[in-house]
């Protein structure tokens, strides 16, 4: 497995492009089941859960047609097979976005129930109550889900909590669904506003996204998926909190400012220096970082996948920062390793309570899930001495080229393969 090795105590200087937004294209890939056709997606990051979602795609039938430059044309028209298997989708949870377009235009699936992962359990008791009220017949069986629907019909439902993913899997069945279906305390991530913008350009019937109650006309056929993914919002806010942890001055181009505006105000409440334009943010980290606390939430509040690299950057703050958990119930993964770096971090159930220090060291690590590996690589580069790494594979699921884009940003970063 191949590990990551950093020398620490540079500031970061330069300017570092966004890519596409993993969990905008996963959905949209999932969507490609509602249609047959040649679908067309450009913009796609080249990441390892992409790929994955691919090979689940070709595994159900669709045919990749062709797919270069971050540009994909997927044909969806041989797209007949329902069963989704579990060596694919036990390494990506979002593989379950397929279960709801299997069911609304096979009427049958056989889905691998996700593992948990490191954040949480992770269950998906909401996607499979809805689909049920929708009219599909499901159960559980040596670890699969399976589910037959004759025909899905319109619904009220209502999210006990809000769930991105399982917004999405609704809104999907619910587009070929007979009637109206309201899915009320709905998800307003920025993903789940363009996927049922996506697919209402397919010919869907979908009102209300971005706000917490959408409505979707179930109509007979959508039209192959013509889009282009937007800057990933995570991404681009990782990169600015490494300008800031290293005391740099970057310019983060290719990211949408208004995606990421919790964020935006943080850092500036803790004395970063950020400077919005209309597509891109410059973060200087120059003045004395203060601490301050944050509180994650569903979108628009603090996004839980920036929690773990802004904390990492709270463990160099002047003060005491409260970071408060609440949307996943262990996802402080990070703070072991941090502490291994010196942070002086305690933990209270759902709440992280930071006293800033002088400096971190540099340290072995482990990375366990995809955001706390990047908060780790964001310590690493503040910290003095050389931290190596290990598992880093869970990085190379959401960033693309995290060591090319720091190394250019002035880093001494390489991967090692073995
Ligand atoms: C999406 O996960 C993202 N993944 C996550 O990003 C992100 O952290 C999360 O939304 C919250 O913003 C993708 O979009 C592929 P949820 P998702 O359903 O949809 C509970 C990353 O780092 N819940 O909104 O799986 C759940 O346990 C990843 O890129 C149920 O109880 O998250 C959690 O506590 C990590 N039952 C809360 O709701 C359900 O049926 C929110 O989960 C579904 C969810």
């Amino acid at each position: 497995m191949d590990k990551i090795v950093i020398e620490g105590g540079r500031p970061l200087e330069g300017t570092v492009k966004v890519s596409g937004a993993k969990n905008a294209v996963l959905p949209i890939l999932a969507a490609t089941l509602l249609t047959r056709g040649r679908n067309i997606i450009e913009g796609v990051p080249n990441v390892r859960d992409v790929k994955t979602m691919i090979r689940l795609l070709q595994d159900l039938g669709a045919e990749v047609a062709s797919y270069e430059d971050e540009k994909i044309i997927l044909d969806t028209s041989s797209a007949n097979n329902p069963e989704a298997p579990y060596d694919l989708v036990s390494t990506m949870r979002a593989s379950c976005l397929v279960l709801g377009p299997l069911l609304a235009k096979l009427g049958r699936a056989r889905v691998s129930l996700p593992g948990g992962c490191a954040i949480g359990a992770r269950p998906i008791d909401f996607h499979i109550k809805g689909l049920e009220a929708m009219g599909a017949k499901i159960w559980l069986d040596h670890g699969y889900v399976h589910g037959t629907a004759d025909c899905l019909k319109g619904i009220q439902f209502y999210f006990d909590t809000v769930s991105v993913t399982g917004t999405a899997n609704l809104m999907m069945a619910a587009c070929l669904a007979e009637g109206e279906t309201v899915l009320e305390n709905a998800a307003k991530e920025p993903e789940v506003v363009f996927l049922a913008d996506v697919l209402s350009q397919a010919g869907a019937k979908i009102k209300g996204q971005g706000t917490d109650m959408i409505t979707i006309q179930g109509v007979a056929s959508l039209q192959p998926i013509e889009c282009r993914i937007f800057p990933d919002r995570i991404e681009a806010g990782t990169y600015m909190i490494a300008a800031a942890i290293t005391r740099g001055d970057v310019l983060v181009e290719n990211c949408i400012p208004q995606h990421l505006e919790p964020v935006i105000l943080k850092l500036q409440e803790a004395q970063v220096d950020v400077d919005v334009k209309e597509t891109s943010i410059r973060v200087q980290g120059r003045r004395p970082l203060l601490a301050v606390n944050a509180k994650t939430n569903p979108y628009p509040a603090f996004p839980t996948d920036i929690q773990a690299q802004f904390m990492a950057l709270m463990t160099l703050a002047r003060g005491q920062s409260i970071i408060m958990e609440t949307v996943f119930e262990n996802r402080f993964m990070h703070v072991a390793e941090l502490k291994r770096m010196g942070a002086d971090i305690t933990l209270d159930g759902h709440t992280a309570v930071i006293n800033g220090i002088e400096g971190l060291s540099g340290a072995p690590l482990m990375a366990t899930d995809l955001r706390a590996s990047a908060s780790l690589v964001l310590a690493a580069l503040a910290a003095k001495g050389q931290s190596v790494i290990s598992r880093v594979y869970h990085i190379d699921r959401g960033y693309v080229g995290m060591e090319k884009k720091l190394s250019s940003l002035g880093a001494r970063i390489q991967r090692l393969a073995n």
